[in-house]
């Protein structure tokens, strides 16, 4: 049986993704009937700005209110709440549980499926700040969503109401999806830190870093949005400008640490890039920044190699 176009909606965990999802989908018409968390406090502030919202003592009188039961605790947290929950799909309460983790497989809800409920993930490609903000910055992102076909119908539909786009994950898939999505979080904000760390060797603050390198990002999501990756590549290596990577890995390689390696691994994908654009760099210039590369990561790998040797005769 399909879901209710606006199925009641709990949450087990009044943290920062709870706090934006539940009142974006309480503005948009769905009933958000109760909310529990570790503690009352937090579960009371998020409840107090849904209209209609029962603060729960525990999660079972989340579920015994809600068709669909949000468990936005930390990942570590989902299989042991998935666990406690007793769900009778036959009765009025929950018939579905779903967790919000790009990492943690589906899976890990299997004891409901086995007492006759449907499991789900709903994955927002969102870094939640539990700020206000959240509620419209998370508009135009796209959630990832695996579930049987009467759930992820429903699950698209809460996806649509947060102003997302819905995203078909294989079974299986969510691993290896987290562990790249984090190229556009997490890892951004290393790169940006290993700007920061370089220039500060010039005499740049942080403040001054930042000010000058997150517009310049802007910039750069905004070219990739209208060119798409290899159309927005600059650059040396976009150019072919072989002679200036070979000294920028020289220079780096100078300061010690994993600089030179760090540029090396970044410089081999932007080579990948170049070759996609439309006017590639010439063969010849190609090769000699992929020649540059290799010496420097083969160095790397030896040095790794010679390391615990060196601490043997220490
Ligand atoms: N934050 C993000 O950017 C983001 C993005 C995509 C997906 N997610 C996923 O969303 C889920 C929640 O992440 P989050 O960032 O919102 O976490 P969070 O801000 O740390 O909030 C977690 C909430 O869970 C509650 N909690 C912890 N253990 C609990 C338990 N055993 N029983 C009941 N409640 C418990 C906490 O309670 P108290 O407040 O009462 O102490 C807190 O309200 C995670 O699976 C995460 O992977 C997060």
């Amino acid at each position: 049986m399909p879901y209710s176009a606006t199925p009641r909606l709990g949450f087990v965990g009044a943290g920062r993704l709870a706090r934006c999802v539940s009142r974006a989908w309480s503005r948009a018409g769905y009933p958000v009937t109760a909310i529990a968390s570790r503690s009352l406090g937090s579960a009371r502030a998020l409840a107090d700005q849904l209209p209609g919202c029962l603060v729960a003592e525990d999660p079972q009188a989340v579920a015994a209110r809600a068709d669909i039961v949000f468990l936005t605790v930390p990942d570590d947290e989902i299989g042991a709440a998935a666990n406690a929950l007793r769900i009778e799909p036959s009765g009025d309460g929950a018939r579905a549980v779903v967790h919000c983790s790009g990492a943690t497989p589906v899976d890990v809800l299997a004891p409901v499926r086995a007492r006759g409920g449907d499991i789900g993930g709903f994955h927002p490609l969102y870094l939640f700040g539990g700020v206000d903000g959240d509620l419209t910055r998370i508009q135009g992102c796209s959630v990832t969503i695996e579930a049987p076909s009467e759930l992820l119908e429903a699950l698209n539909g809460l996806a649509r109401a947060l102003g997302c786009h819905p995203l078909s994950i294989p079974p299986g898939g969510r691993m290896l999806y987290h562990a790249a999505a984090h190229y556009a979080a997490s890892f951004a904000l290393a790169a940006l830190s290993e700007t920061v760390s370089l220039w500060q060797q010039l005499g740049f603050s942080e403040d001054d870093a930042l000010r000058a390198v997150l517009p310049m990002l802007a910039g750069t999501i905004e070219t990739a949005r209208e060119k798409g990756l290899a159309g927005a590549l600059a650059g040396p290596v976009s150019r072919g400008d072989a002679g200036i990577v070979e000294k920028q890995l020289a220079l780096l390689d100078g300061l010690g640490g994993d600089h030179a390696t760090l540029y090396a691994l970044m410089t081999r994908r932007a080579i990948e890039l170049a070759r996609r654009r439309p006017v590639p760099p010439s063969p010849n210039a190609l090769a000699a920044m992929e020649r540059s590369v290799e010496r420097i990561l083969d160095a790397s790998r030896t040095a790794a190699n010679v390391r615990p040797h060196q601490g043997v005769a220490q």
